[in-house]
C-alpha cells in the first residue's frame, strides 16, 4: 500500500490514534450533539445523502455498509428512500444503541442493523457489501489508507463506494489545527484529489467527483445559530452542556466559516468502483459542480 493517508497517524500534538478515535466517538455521542449540530451530522444533510445514494445506484437488491454511521440518520434515510439493506458501523456504542433505537421507532429495524467497530479494521468478511457510504468521517480517521483498504476489501467485485467529506486547501489558522478541530472534521481534512488518490491506492477506480462547498457554508452558518440558541438556553439554565466549552466550539465555527468563505475549506463527494466493472456505474472522472 502507498504511504498516502498514513502521514498523521498520531497527530495532533502527539495524541495516539486510539485517543483520537475515542475523543471523536465521545464528542459525537454526547447528548448535546443534536442540539449543537443537528442530525445527520454532515453538510448537505439528507439531501446530499440521497444524492450519494442515487450516484451509487442503490436499490432494493443492494447491501450497503455505512461506515461511521453516527446515530444512524443516513442509514435510515437510505433504507427508507432506496429500499436497500443497510449495515451501519460506528466506533461509539452509545451511537450504535441510539441508531438501533431510531430504527425501531421508524419501523425500519428489518432493513437496517448497527454494530460497533473501527473503520480501520472492519469486522466484516471480504466482499460482503455491494456498496459503502462514508460521510464526513474519513477526515477524522488517523489511518486513512487503512480505512480505504478496508473499504476495498469488504466490497464485492463491481461494488462501489461513495465518500463525502470536508476538503481542505492550503493553510488554516491555528484555531483549526488542534484536537477539537480534528474532531470537528477540519484539521486533518484533505483536498478532494487526495481522497481520490487514497481510494485509487486501495485499488479502486475513481468515478464521480463533485464539489458541494456551498453545503459547508450553509452547515456552519446553521451550527452558529444553534450555538447561539444553546448559549441562551445555558444562560437560562434550561440545558446543561457538561464537558463542552462553548467558547471553543464557537471559535472553531467562526474560523471555519471564514475559511469556507475564503475557499480554504469545502465539501465534496468522491465515488469509486472495485475492479473494472463499471457497466452500471457512473464513469465521469472530472470534477463537477453540484448539478
Ligand atoms: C461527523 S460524525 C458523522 C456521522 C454520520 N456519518 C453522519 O454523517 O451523520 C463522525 C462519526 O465517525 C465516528 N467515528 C470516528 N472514528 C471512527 C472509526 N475509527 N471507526 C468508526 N467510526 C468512527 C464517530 O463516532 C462519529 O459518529
Amino acid at each position: 500500500m502507498s504511504d498516502l493517508g498514513r502521514r498523521p497517524v498520531a497527530e495532533p500534538a502527539g495524541h495516539s490514534s486510539t485517543t483520537l478515535k475515542r475523543c471523536c466517538a465521545a464528542a459525537y455521542d454526547h447528548d448535546a450533539v443534536k442540539l449543537l449540530v443537528g442530525d445527520p451530522l454532515h453538510p448537505g444533510g439528507a439531501q446530499l445523502t440521497e444524492r450519494l445514494g442515487r450516484i451509487l445506484n442503490l436499490g432494493p437488491q443492494t447491501r450497503v455498509l455505512d461506515v461511521a454511521a453516527g446515530r444512524g440518520a443516513s442509514a435510515l434515510i437510505l433504507a427508507a428512500r432506496f429500499g436497500c439493506e443497510v449495515v451501519g458501523l460506528d466506533y461509539s456504542w452509545r451511537n450504535v444503541e441510539a441508531a438501533r433505537h431510531q430504527a425501531g421507532e421508524q419501523g425500519l429495524d428489518g432493513m437496517v442493523a448497527f454494530y460497533c467497530g473501527d473503520a480501520e479494521r472492519l469486522p466484516f468478511a471480504d466482499g460482503d457489501f455491494d456498496a459503502i457510504v462514508c460521510e464526513c468521517a474519513l477526515c477524522t480517521f488517523p489511518d486513512k489508507g487503512a480505512a480505504a483498504a478496508e473499504f476495498a476489501r469488504v466490497l464485492r467485485p463491481g461494488g462501489r463506494v461513495g465518500v463525502s467529506d470536508l476538503t481542505r486547501h492550503g493553510s488554516l489558522p491555528r484555531e483549526l489545527e488542534g484536537l477539537e478541530a480534528w474532531i470537528a472534521c477540519i484539521a486533518d481534512a484533505r483536498p478532494l484529489e487526495e481522497y481520490s488518490a487514497l481510494l485509487s491506492a486501495a485499488g479502486l477506480n475513481v468515478g464521480v467527483k463533485e464539489e458541494h462547498d456551498r453545503a459547508l457554508i450553509d452547515f456552519v452558518e446553521r451550527i452558529r445559530l444553534l450555538l447561539l440558541t444553546a448559549e441562551i438556553m445555558v444562560g437560562l439554565k434550561k440545558v446543561e452542556l457538561a464537558g463542552i466549552d462553548l467558547s471553543v466550539v464557537k471559535d472553531i465555527a467562526r474560523h471555519a466559516l471564514a475559511a469556507a468563505k475564503a475557499g480554504n475549506l469545502g465539501y465534496a463527494i468522491v465515488t469509486a468502483t472495485k475492479d473494472n466493472d463499471r457497466s452500471s456505474q457512473p464513469t465521469g472522472d472530472e470534477v463537477r459542480a453540484r448539478p
